[in-house]
């Protein structure tokens, strides 16, 4: 098969929602529709449970199951459809957001009674800021939940998204009828029976025939009539382009749980979604189906067995063909590099594969050559860019507490730092080492995985930082940048990358430096 043909094939998505949405339950739905496995349960959700005994030990389990949920490909319909988990846990917020650098589209999945939840606000977040492709799956409209245009104008407000419905529901709860198709007119009858795979589909082309009162009764009738003509005259109409633009979001109601509404959602994604797109890298805007191979690091997993020091580099591709055994150029190395086992993800498993094509994950093995955003080419010299770090939410100065193994320690910090477990600031004062992280259970982790991986011992001590904001002057000779950087010397620090990071104390104070310094920019991310 072409390239081009190849392309054509691929969707690469990820499914976004606050934990308990059903994220997982409807992952496992699009995977049964596909005949990736054969039974519900299969995937193993990949969330903390709370109350677990001790949440680090969970996470530790978890390690184990999380690579084998990373990547999640099936065929559907002739498409080839991959996966990209996105761990719904607090403590992996920085997970998920580098994975959507490496997603074309996502499924955003809501909860009908929770309605918009604080960890969605923040990925649609990024979603927006990037102007990928969004579809909404209302879920457990098996369940009482909020009105549904109460919930579409909830989405929209707090979302700050532009949606339109293409199904809508026909009750909810208790008196949950079943869905009308808005994009493919028919509607699906409630049964309340999910081990059926696809429900009765009637078509309905004509919502003012007597047959859907036959179907779903007068009085429910009537409504749906009333609430789809509502649903036209205050909803755009779907509009392929602007979805595709992130100016427009199609919304679908259902069950995941029930496998409802999960085939229309697909089908129509299969249908809209868009194929792996062009990316660009600080040097051009590449196209997929340039013949050269081109990709880059969006994810690293260690192994958490100390006998086994290997990690698993996650590479999306976006140009070309990848093989096995063809020597590729490590751009930030300068060095050529062959691959004799890289691995392709399906459903539950990982094969070795001999090519992959955009919009495709390989998984390769690395002793330490990789860290997150290196780049792969076939030799052209090229840094894909949009894989920036967010400002932390915790931060503590961490110091060596066996003196003996000081290198241990500082080789182990920097290859955790690569896998992005967290951030290291170095103030600029003392030199002392800052460790951010978005949760604070991820402390015991690095302390653990440093002590059983390095051999090296590390203690904490509070630090009081609200938000770490990369400076950017309008002028960086300007008197202003320097009495700045003078009166804050002790609240100025350098990322990994060696740019100037500002450690804001508090809220309060963060506002004040920024009246103050009116020509300094504070950005919440490292790319800006
Ligand atoms: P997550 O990955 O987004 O965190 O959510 P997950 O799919 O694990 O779903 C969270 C809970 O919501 C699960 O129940 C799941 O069974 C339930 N759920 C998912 N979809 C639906 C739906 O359409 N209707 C209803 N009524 N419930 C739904 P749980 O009790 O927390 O877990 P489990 O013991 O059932 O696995």
């Amino acid at each position: 098969m072409s390239l081009e043909k190849e392309i054509k094939k691929r969707r690469t998505f990820g499914i976004i929602s606050h934990p308990d949405a059903g994220k997982t339950t409807l992952t496992e739905k699009l995977l049964l529709f596909g005949g990736a496995i054969q039974e519900a349960g299969a995937v193993k959700s990949n969330k903390i449970k709370k109350g677990a005994t001790s949440d680090f030990m969970e996470i530790e389990r978890q390690r184990g199951i999380s690579v084998a949920t990373s990547v999640l490909a099936f065929e559907y319909n002739n498409i080839k459809i991959n996966i990209l988990d996105t761990p719904g846990h607090k403590d992996f917020a920085e997970d998920t957001f580098r994975t959507l650098t490496a997603v074309d589209s996502v499924i955003v999945v809501i909860d009908v009674a929770k309605g918009v939840e604080e960890q969605t606000e923040k990925l649609v977040e990024v979603c927006r800021m990037r102007n990928i492709p969004m579809i909404v799956f209302i879920n457990k409209l098996d369940r009482e939940g909020k009105d549904a245009f109460d919930l579409l104008d909830e989405i929209e407000q707090k979302l700050g998204l532009t949606v339109t419905p293409l199904s809508f529901p026909i009750g909810m709860g208790y008196d949950f009828k079943g869905i009308y198709n808005i994009w493919e007119k028919n509607i699906n009858l409630f049964t309340g029976d999910s081990r059926k795979d696809i429900e009765d589909t009637i078509e309905i082309s004509d919502l003012s025939s007597s047959d859907l009162n036959q179907l779903i009764g007068d009085k429910a009738a009537d409504k749906l009539r009333e609430e789809v003509e509502l649903v036209e005259g205050i909803y755009p109409e779907f509009n392929k382009e602007d979805y595709l633009n992130g100016k427009l979001q199609p919304v679908f109601f259902g069950s995941a749980l029930n496998n409802f509404g999960v085939r229309e959602l697909l089908d129509c994604f299969i249908e809209i979604a868009p194929q792996p797109r062009p990316k660009q890298s600080e040097e051009r805007l590449v196209l997929p189906n340039e013949p050269k191979f081109t990709g880059f690091v969006f994810k690293i997993h260690a192994n958490m067995d100390p006998n086994h020091r290997d990690r698993l580099a996650f590479i999306k591709i976006v140009s070309g063909k990848f093989e096995r055994n063809t020597p590729y150029l490590h751009v930030r190395h300068n060095k050529k590099l062959k691959f004799s086992s890289p691995n392709a993800f399906f459903a539950e498993k990982k094969e070795i594969v001999d090519v992959s094509y955009p919009g495709d994950i390989v998984g390769l093995h690395d002793t330490g050559n990789f860290k997150i955003g290196d780049t792969l080419t076939e030799g052209e010299v090229l840094n894909y860019k949009g894989i920036p770090s967010f400002s932390p939410e915790h931060f503590r100065y961490i110091n060596n507490a066996d003196p003996m193994k000081a290198k241990q320690l500082f080789k182990g910090i920097d290859q955790l730092m690569d896998e992005g477990v967290a951030q290291l600031f170095t103030l600029d004062l003392n030199g002392r080492k800052v460790i951010g992280t978005v949760g604070a259970l991820q402390y015991e982790v690095i302390q653990y995985r440093l002590e059983h991986e390095y051999g090296a011992k590390c203690s904490y001590e509070p630090l009081n930082v609200y938000k770490a904001c990369w400076v950017e002057p309008d002028n960086p000779k300007s008197e202003e940048f320097k009495e700045f950087l003078r009166v804050k010397q002790k609240f100025m620090a350098r990322d990994k990358h060696d740019q100037l990071v500002f450690l804001a104390d508090s809220s309060f104070s963060l506002q004040m430096t920024q009246q103050k310094y009116p020509n300094i920019k504070f950005h919440f991310t490292s790319e800006y």
